[in-house]
C-alpha cells in the first residue's frame, strides 16, 4: 500500500515540468509522454556532476538511449559546454522530440536514429545508458515505446546486447555509466554480465534510499 502511494507521488512529482527544469537546469519545450526521468537517470545526474566535480572532462560523449528530452545528454552539455554530444534511441519520435528540447536550450547535440550501436561510428570518452531493465512478467498491459522499460524475461536482454558491443565505440581510457535498478535485476546478476564481456568496475555510484546505482565500467 505505501508502496503504490510512493510511486504515485513519484510520478506526480516526476511530470512537473518546473520543477524537472529546477532539479535538471534544463528547459522542457515539448514532451510526449508526461514522466521525462527517472530515478536511475538521477543516480547517472549525480555520477556526471561528480566526475564533473572532479575535474575529470569528457571530449565526446554518448548518451544512449537518450529517451523524449534528451535529459542526460543536455544535462552533461549545460554542465560541460565543450563536451561533443550524441545522443542516440530507437525511437524516431523521441529523437525529434529531444531535437526540438535541444534548440530550446540552445545546445548542440548530435542526433542518432539507432538500435543500441547499429548507426552509431565513433568512438566516446564516455557512454551512458539507463537501459530498460524491467522483467517482461511485470508487463501488465501493451503500450507504445515499450522499450523504454522491459527488456527480456530477467529484465537484462538490452544490458547484454549493450556491453556485448559498447567496447567496440570506446576511447582507450573511456567509461561507461551503467544505470540499473537493483529491485529488477540482482547485482550477482548484474556483475556475472559485466565480467562475462571482460568490463572492469571502477567504482559504483549510489543515490539512497532507493535500488538504483551506477557501475562505472572500462575496459
Ligand atoms: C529508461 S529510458 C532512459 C531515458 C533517459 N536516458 C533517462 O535516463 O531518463 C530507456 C531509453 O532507452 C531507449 N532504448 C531502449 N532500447 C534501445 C535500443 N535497443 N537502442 C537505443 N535505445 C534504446 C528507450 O527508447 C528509452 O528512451
Amino acid at each position: 500500500m505505501m508502496g503504490k502511494f510512493y510511486k504515485i507521488l513519484l510520478d506526480i512529482i516526476r511530470s512537473i515540468d518546473l520543477l524537472t527544469e529546477i532539479i535538471w537546469k534544463i528547459k522542457i519545450k515539448k514532451k510526449i509522454l508526461p514522466i521525462t526521468y527517472d530515478l536511475t537517470s538521477l543516480v547517472i545526474k549525480k555520477a556526471l556532476e561528480e566526475y564533473n566535480n572532479r575535474g575529470i572532462k569528457f571530449n565526446s560523449y554518448l548518451d544512449m538511449g537518450c529517451g523524449q528530452i534528451a535529459i542526460l545528454g543536455l544535462f552533461q552539455k549545460k554542465m560541460c559546454p565543450d563536451t561533443k554530444t550524441t545522443s542516440a534511441d530507437i525511437y524516431e519520435k523521441f529523437i525529434s522530440n529531444a531535437k526540438q528540447n535541444a534548440l530550446a536550450n540552445k545546445t548542440n547535440i548530435n542526433f542518432v536514429l539507432s538500435d543500441l550501436f547499429s548507426n552509431i561510428t565513433n568512438k566516446y570518452d564516455l557512454i551512458s545508458f539507463n537501459p530498460p531493465y524491467v522483467p517482461i512478467a511485470y508487463k501488465k498491459k501493451s503500450f507504445d515505446y515499450e522499450k523504454i522499460s522491459y527488456a527480456g524475461e530477467d529484465g537484462t536482454d538490452a544490458i547484454s546486447k549493450f556491453l556485448k558491443n559498447a567496447k567496440n565505440y570506446m576511447t582507450n581510457n573511456g567509461l561507461i555509466f551503467l544505470g540499473v535498478n537493483l529491485f529488477y535485476v540482482s547485482l550477482n546478476n548484474l556483475q556475472n554480465i559485466v565480467n562475462n564481456f571482460e568490463y572492469k568496475v571502477v567504482e559504483t555510484i549510489k543515490k539512497k534510499p532507493h535500488n538504483c546505482i551506477v557501475l562505472i565500467l572500462k575496459q
